[in-house]
């Protein structure tokens, strides 16, 4: 029996129990189909060995007359949540077949992690399956819906993706199905939402001599084009940004020789073209040196994916397309590099913002609130029902929360409510900042300008500061600040995710597109 555990190169086998034989060599090793399927842990209350196989696993057991049962009972202890198994051999049409833990069944929302577990059970334990099938170069694997296929998509998709454009040799692309489950609308809607988040990961992991302004704008502007019916794009070049008088976003471009780019995105998926619109702004920093307020050589790469919260944000616009969400968005991302010059703001410099606000420069590397500052004053001629910003705003951030949830600064319950809900289905958590007058205070108190672009305490509360300053740019009734610092890169914290820039919020925007569409 122990034969089909083999991790043997000889690709043959015999099936026992039906009594057919079969040759695997007849397959070509390119198009290897391989199988995911689910085991639930046992109940404390329940003998050592026994076995809560998925319905589809179950399925398959029963077609191999118990096999896979007792293979599993026979290969090792039961497997725990996220870890997985790979058999060989056991069935004809699928030569390599992982067996993923998932944890408990039925666990559901956890108030204290503030995530549904059985999702992120799924998410994880299929994401661990596939990437087991990808490294065995399998080309096409079939997926257990483990009970929320749209939970098994986003694991496949989200675990498969890996970012390998710019290398000779490349992992093995793997194509997904899903198996033995009739919920298609629940697995496609999980690509489409791990897609949209894959997408944002693309954006932020590629090098900043390729994702320039123009580039990543040009990247969106393709990625819409199937969209056309429903989609307006505007890239608006210097001289419009110049006729806004976006005087602080310029104040960052000016020290760059790659010229700005202000994208605006419309999307008009409500069937009433009058409903206002949801506005999402993205901070589209496409490298952050710091410019004179120069950052530190070391990790100053990672900057590339300062354009995180323009990437998150016009990835969900594309997702919403896709899902042709009934609700209208309006999208916007100051795009632009933070680079040192002889051109290039000074530290002590005042520039003047688009609603007429003065600001003493006093560190050019805080320039995310500079360009978001004059996005969130253009935004209001939209007259939106919500504006949303994301942003990978301060190193702060990461400090208080690392990269469990980004902070959510807001000064609306309901839009807070909102955006909670969605990020506890999605698992891409969100915690909620303070927005105290103690901390405007500390941007207002300035010597030459109206605000200043740091708080006066330098370190202390530095989101808590930058929010404040953003804050000064807003009339709004529902606004909310996403500073997504924390949540930028993955080294191993979320299990579905390989190393490298996250594409989160992705999304629980989305998620929460889709509330605000549904509730009307
Ligand atoms: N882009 C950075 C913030 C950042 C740091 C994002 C680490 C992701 C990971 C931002 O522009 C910045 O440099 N902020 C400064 C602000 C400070 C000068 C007040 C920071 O956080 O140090
Ligand atoms: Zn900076
Ligand atoms: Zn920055």
């Amino acid at each position: 029996m122990t034969m089909f555990l083999v991790r043997t190169a000889a690709r043959t086998a015999v099936r026992t129990n039906s009594c057919r034989s079969f040759c695997v060599s007849h397959t070509q090793l390119s198009d290897r189909k391989g199988l995911v399927l689910g085991v639930f842990e046992k109940k404390e209350e329940e003998d050592e060995g026994t076995l809560h196989l998925t319905e589809a696993a179950a399925g398959f057991d029963k077609s191999l007359s118990g096999k896979l049962s007792e293979l599993l009972k026979l290969s090792g202890p039961a497997l725990k949540n996220g870890k997985s198994r790979v058999f060989y051999g056991l069935h004809k049409d699928f030569p390599c077949v992982a067996v993923v833990g998932l944890g408990k069944n039925n666990a559901g929302v956890c108030r204290t992690e503030n995530w549904d577990t059985s999702k992120e059970n799924i998410r994880q334990a299929v994401s661990a399956g596939c990437r087991l099938l990808q490294d065995l170069e399998v080309s096409h694997v079939e997926v257990d819906s483990c009970g929320d296929a749209q939970s098994a998509a986003e694991g496949a998709v989200l675990g498969l993706f890996h970012y390998d454009q710019l290398k000779s040799k490349k992992k093995t692309k793997v194509t997904t199905q899903l198996h033995g489950s009739a919920d298609v609308v629940g697995w496609e809607k999980g690509i489409v939402y791990a897609e949209g988040q894959n997408l944002a990961r693309l954006l932020m992991e590629a090098p900043a001599n390729h994702i320039t302004p123009t580039a990543f704008a040009k990247t969106i502007e393709e990625k819409l084009a199937p969209h056309a019916d429903r989609v307006t794009i505007h890239k608006r070049p210097q001289a419009w940004i110049e006729e806004q008088q976006m005087g602080a976003f310029l104040s960052v471009s000016k020290g760059s020789e790659e010229p700005p780019v202000f994208l605006e995105l419309h999307y008009n998926g409500s069937p009433d073209s009058k409903q206002p619109p949801l506005l999402l702004v993205g901070k589209g920093i496409t490298f952050d040196s710091g410019g004179i307020s120069l950052k530190p050589s070391a990790s100053m790469d990672a900057m590339r994916a300062d354009m995180g919260g323009a990437a998150t944000v016009c990835a969900s616009i594309v997702t919403a397309a896709s899902l042709k969400l009934p609700v209208n968005i309006v999208g916007l991302a100051p795009l632009c590099e933070n680079m040192p010059s002889g051109k290039a703001t000074k530290p002590g410099d005042v520039v003047k913002a688009k609603n007429g606000k003065t600001i003493q420069v006093d560190n050019t590397d805080a320039e995310g609130r500079l360009i978001l500052a004059d996005a969130l004053c253009y935004g209001h001629v939209f007259n939106p029902r919500a504006i949303v910003n994301v942003a990978t705003l301060t190193g702060a951030m990461d400090v208080a929360l690392g990269s469990a949830a980004a902070g959510v600064f807001t000064n609306s319950d309901w839009l807070w409510e909102q955006l909670h809900r969605a990020s506890v289905v999605t698992g891409d958590r969100v915690w909620r900042m303070p927005l105290f007058q103690h901390y405007t205070k500390q941007v207002t108190d300035s010597q030459l300008a109206d605000l200043n672009n740091i708080g006066k305490y330098s370190r202390s509360g530095g989101a808590c500061t930058a929010a404040a300053f953003l804050r000064e740019f807003v009339k709004a009734p529902h606004w909310a600040h996403l500073d997504i610092a924390g949540v930028m890169s993955n080294k191993d914290e979320v299990p579905y995710l390989r190393k490298g820039m996250s594409g989160r919020p992705t999304r629980t925007l989305v998620e929460f597109a889709a509330g605000l569409a549904h509730n009307g």
